[in-house]
């Protein structure tokens, strides 16, 4: 059996145990509630293929919240609605509950997307203009036959009640509700069927920053009262870290770092999640500042397109430290400490002089140098 290493969130002064990471660099939350291996979605031809999501593996466990970063383009979205079969996958396998949910149909595909749900960005596209909000969480109810007919508006003003909105509202249209409480509104037609995972992708990110905490928070108070699982896609890392236990990071169509969300913040060690934590501008605007106060590379650019193959490392046309290794050579995904991974042929370096002392040395005369 592996050893167990203890984690640590830091509070101020205050270190408070909130879970545990395995030796082999994976977090422990408990059971694995989602398991992706080597997931590839690809648009266009055989010969000419968009690569959106090329080779992706990671496992979701029951009840955290796995936050899913990286700049517009990286193919985050495309991942999300591949692991929900909204997206047909071109290779790979998702396991929930024991079966690869890639190749189930009928009626296991149908608990399937009961169990995991989706909540959009903007819900108001997903929400029929002419039906009322009772209406609409009514119809969910009724097409996944949930309580009896006459029950099913008292559920219905249960489920707006639990999101923090009256009941006097169930007989309005969409239209005539603020961005945040269409939100709510999305979140509560998620919940009509008692859903164990949640797929959030960018929930927040079209509101102003004070409704975008009370989103966060309804989220956070929902995931401990149902007991739910969260995959929270987002760009801005302020947002991910107010909510997320642990971090992947996302670049053309790959993951290339994850691990605790307060490691990642403290220690990024790949220079796309360095870059991208000095992009984002400081949000304590209600939210959490990253507070890192580090000078580093600003990203620039844009993300080269999914259509056309990189050799090497896929970040190479834009990383500050490349070098013809880079150029020539892919690197893998590869744990640099309990609980953190990532894809770069010098992360020990990039990390810091804490760890990975002898890899560095092993990096011989190849290893950029960094300022
Ligand atoms: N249906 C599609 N056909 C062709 N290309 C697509 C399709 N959907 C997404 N893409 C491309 O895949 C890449 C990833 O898109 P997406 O998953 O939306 O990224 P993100 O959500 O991270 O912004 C982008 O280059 C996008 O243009
Ligand atoms: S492998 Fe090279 S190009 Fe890729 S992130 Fe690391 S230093 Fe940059
Ligand atoms: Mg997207």
């Amino acid at each position: 059996m592996s050893r167990v290493y203890a984690r640590y969130r830091q509070r101020g002064d205050e270190e408070e145990s909130f879970g545990e990471v395995t030796e082999d660099g994976r977090g422990h939350y408990g059971r694995a509630l989602l398991e992706v291996e080597d997931l590839k979605v690809h648009f266009g031809s055989h010969r000419h293929p968009i690569r959106a999501v090329d080779g992706v593996s990671f496992t979701v466990y029951e009840g955290e919240c796995l936050g899913l970063v990286g700049e517009s383009g990286c193919g985050k979205s495309t991942l999300g609605r591949a692991v929900l079969r909204l997206e047909p996958a071109t290779a790979g396998r998702v396991r929930y509950g024991g079966s690869d949910v890639l190749r189930i149909e009928g009626e296991a595909l149908q608990r399937y997307r009961e169990k995991a749900q989706m909540i959009f960005q903007d819900p108001y596209g997903s929400l029929n203009p002419r039906l009322t909000i009772g209406g609409a969480l009514t119809e969910v109810l009724t097409v996944h036959k949930r309580g009896h007919r006459r029950e099913r508006r008292a559920m219905a003003e249960a489920l707006l009640d639990s999101v923090g909105l009256d009941a006097a509202y169930m007989d309005r249209y969409p239209h005539e509700f603020s961005g945040g409480q269409r939100q709510r509104i999305g979140i509560a037609r998620s919940l009509a069927v008692n859903p164990s995972l949640l797929i959030a992708d960018e929930p927040v990110s079209a509101l102003d920053v004070s409704v975008q905490v009370q989103i966060l928070n309804l989220l956070k108070d929902l995931q401990r009262q149902h007991g739910l699982t969260y995959l929270f896609v987002a760009h801005d890392l302020a947002v991910v870290r107010y909510i997320c236990d642990r971090i992947l990071v996302m670049y053309l169509g790959r993951i290339v770092e994850s691990g605790a969300a307060e490691r990642l913040y403290a220690r990024p060690a790949h220079p796309y999640t360095q870059a991208l934590l000095t992009s984002v501008p400081d949000v304590d605007r209600g939210l959490q500042s990253r507070g890192s106060g580090r000078r580093r590379a600003v990203l620039k650019g844009d993300v080269p397109s999914p259509s056309v193959e990189i050799k090497g490392c896929p970040f190479h046309t834009r990383c500050p430290h490349a070098t013809d290794e880079c150029r020539a050579r892919t690197p893998s995904l590869r744990t640099v400490a309990p609980g953190h991974q990532v894809a770069c042929h010098y992360a020990e370096r990039f990390l810091g002089p804490a760890e990975g002392v002898g890899a560095v040395e092993a990096l011989g005369d190849a290893s950029p140098s960094v300022g």
